[in-house]
């Protein structure tokens, strides 16, 4: 595909050159990271990201006419310049889109195992699972889907036909360079270690006198990358040089993805899991992800109980959210993988009657008994390394998505040359049955590792409508915690009368089947809820932040209400 510029971009062209231009003529601004915004209400269009630069570059976007899907590709982009921890073109993600008319689809972008991967390739000759391999450079990765993922969802959904122009504002970012933000040069510093042991030759990422608040950071081979998609589409990245480099950069480092295994991988159209909850219908995403299944459990589970009454995080609507959670958590863990490979009972899982019988056991007054659990307990992983937008353009189209290298920085590998980091996906699969993964999430042969399969996830990219109008658009990172902290965002919504940016600023808890344990983020629950759910029986552990919710609520008036979680960067802007 040439690069053509489009006049209509012409303008937004110039916003980007401001921003440089800006910086460059004063340095001490050009220093200055920009200031994130967490709640916007507006009365057309809104762009919630991890990132301010990618949030107004989505907004000017849809200024210039694109649609939220072309402004979603610019953000997606954008975010793999601007948020290399979690944004990526290395990694895979999931979309949901709901069209002005009502429409819905699911875009799967989910990374897929190489054609050498096999169900024992992470286990030592005595069958036990090898620390780190699954989660450490070149043998984590899988093959990635994001590039794939923004032509699919632009080349049907698209309304500004060159995705050229979409792309031009990230590429532009990676070759000028931006500021980091404080967040950004801590995460950064953190991993220095791991970006020099995991790499082949050093990457842009490793800054021997450490990273600070304001530093420029300059990513000229992801530049490069980025211009070789604009010029040939999918075929610049799957295929050609970039190609040539990530097989390269394989051959350095034992990673077992080739030629053939880009050149196969395509982005999967799915059928969105939809589920009413009350007066609302709830859209999410279908296997490969845990997520949209899990989700609709849930509420199906929490509409047959009072909790509006019982009150927010009140020892009743606690202990009857975390009896439900470690019920679903279960079912992930045996029945969820990717049902191209796998026959994933949905039907049965979705079955209210089947949901019913599940909570036969529930007791208000105990904690459900756990002697079948077996897994040992997990360290809860500090970083929330995956990312959620949200964005709604002006005729009414949204878009969400969530997108991931897994952990932090995935892999902590460098695609030499070409400047991104590979995902660490691998590690979602299910190494052996009842080991924990990196989230302590256990599963078995549903989840099992096989050539082309796509590994569970639990990314719940989700929109909400009310009686058939568009409502809210939402979801967050946070590896096995996405579910939940989905789940409490809408109820904080629809049962408990919150605003966006409220129903997403509000601490949260967490509770997956094992470890049998409630995690609660500093300020969740309350002393009093706390005794009351120990009293119950729950075993309680305070723990890092839960999630970065990024969402956007229509509001009784029809202006939308962009909620940027206060946890990170996020920001909220609109117009
Ligand atoms: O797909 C998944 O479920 C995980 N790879 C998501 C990882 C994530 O959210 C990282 N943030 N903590």
């Amino acid at each position: 595909m040439k690069y053509l510029v489009n006049i209509r971009f012409l303008s937004y062209f110039l916003f980007v050159f401001f921003i440089f231009s800006a910086q460059s003529c004063n340095p001490s601004a050009a220093r200055l990271p920009i200031q994130s915004s967490k709640k916007s209400i507006a009365s057309k269009a809104m762009v919630v990201s991890a990132h301010p630069l990618a949030t107004k570059i989505g907004l000017e976007v849809m200024k210039q006419g694109g649609n939220a899907v072309d402004a979603a590709v610019a953000v997606q982009f954008a975010l793999a310049v601007v948020y290399p921890g979690a944004g990526n073109i290395g990694g895979g993600g999931f979309m949901i889109i709901r069209t002005k008319d009502g429409s819905t689809d699911a875009l799967d972008f989910r990374e897929m195992a190489p054609a050498a991967a096999h169900r024992n390739m992470y286990l030592d000759a005595d069958g036990n699972v090898i620390k780190g391999l699954s989660l450490d450079g070149h043998r984590a990765a899988g093959v990635p889907g994001s590039v794939a993922g923004m032509f699919a969802a632009h080349e049907r959904y698209g309304k500004n036909k060159d995705i050229s122009a979409l792309i031009a504002p990230a590429f532009r970012l990676a070759q000028k360079g931006f500021s980091i933000s404080q967040q950004e040069a801590t995460r950064l510093n953190k991993f220095q270690d791991a970006f020099t042991k995991l790499n082949t030759t050093t990457p842009v990422f490793v800054n021997k006198k450490g990273w600070k608040s304001n530093d420029l950071l300059r990513q000229k081979e992801l530049a490069q990358t980025l211009q070789a998609i604009m010029d040939r589409g999918t075929a610049g990245f799957y295929e050609g040089p970039v190609a040539d480099k990530i097989v390269a950069e394989m051959a350095a480092g034992k990673g077992i993805i080739t030629h053939q295994d880009l050149k196969n991988y395509e982005a999967k159209w799915r059928k969105p899991i939809s589920m009413p909850y009350k007066d609302y219908e709830v859209i999410s995403m279908p296997p490969p992800s845990s997520g949209g299944i899990a989700l609709a459990q849930l509420l199906e589970i929490a509409s047959h109980y009072p909790i509006k009454s019982w009150g927010f995080q009140s020892v009743n609507s606690s202990h009857l959210i975390a009896e439900a959670e470690r019920r679903v958590y279960a079912d992930r863990a045996e029945h969820l993988g990717d049902s191209d490979f796998y026959p994933v009972p949905q039907k049965n899982l979705l079955d209210p009657a089947y949901l019913r019988k599940r909570m036969k056991s529930y007791k208000p007054s105990a904690v459900s008994s756990s002697e079948e659990l077996s897994a040992g307990s997990f360290a809860p992983p500090e970083s929330e390394e995956t990312t959620h937008f949200s964005i709604v353009d002006a005729e009414g189209n949204a878009v969400s998505i969530t997108t991931t290298l897994n952990a932090s920085y995935g892999s902590k590998t460098v695609v030499t040359g070409a400047g991104f980091l590979l995902n660490n996906e691998m590690d979602d699969f299910s190494s052996k049955p009842g080991t924990p993964n990196f989230y302590g999430l256990i599963g078995a042969e549903a989840n099992a590792i096989e050539a082309g399969k796509r590994m569970l996830s639990s990314m719940t990219p989700t929109i909400v409508t009310k009686d058939k109008n568009l409502f809210m658009v939402l979801g967050t990172p946070g590896g096995s915690t996405i579910i939940t902290s989905v789940f409490q965002t809408i109820l904080n919504v629809v049962e408990y009368d919150m605003g966006m940016a409220e129903a997403v600023a509000k601490p949260r808890f967490h509770h997956q089947w094992l470890p049998d344990q409630i995690y609660y983020e500093e300020g969740a629950l309350g002393e009093v809820t706390i005794k009351g759910l120990e009293k119950l029986g729950h075993q309680t552990k305070l723990r890092e932040s839960i999630g970065r919710v990024d969402a956007i609520l229509v509001r009784a008036d029809g202006t939308l209400e962009g909620g940027a979680d206060p946890r990170g960067d996020d920001h909220a802007e609109g117009f």
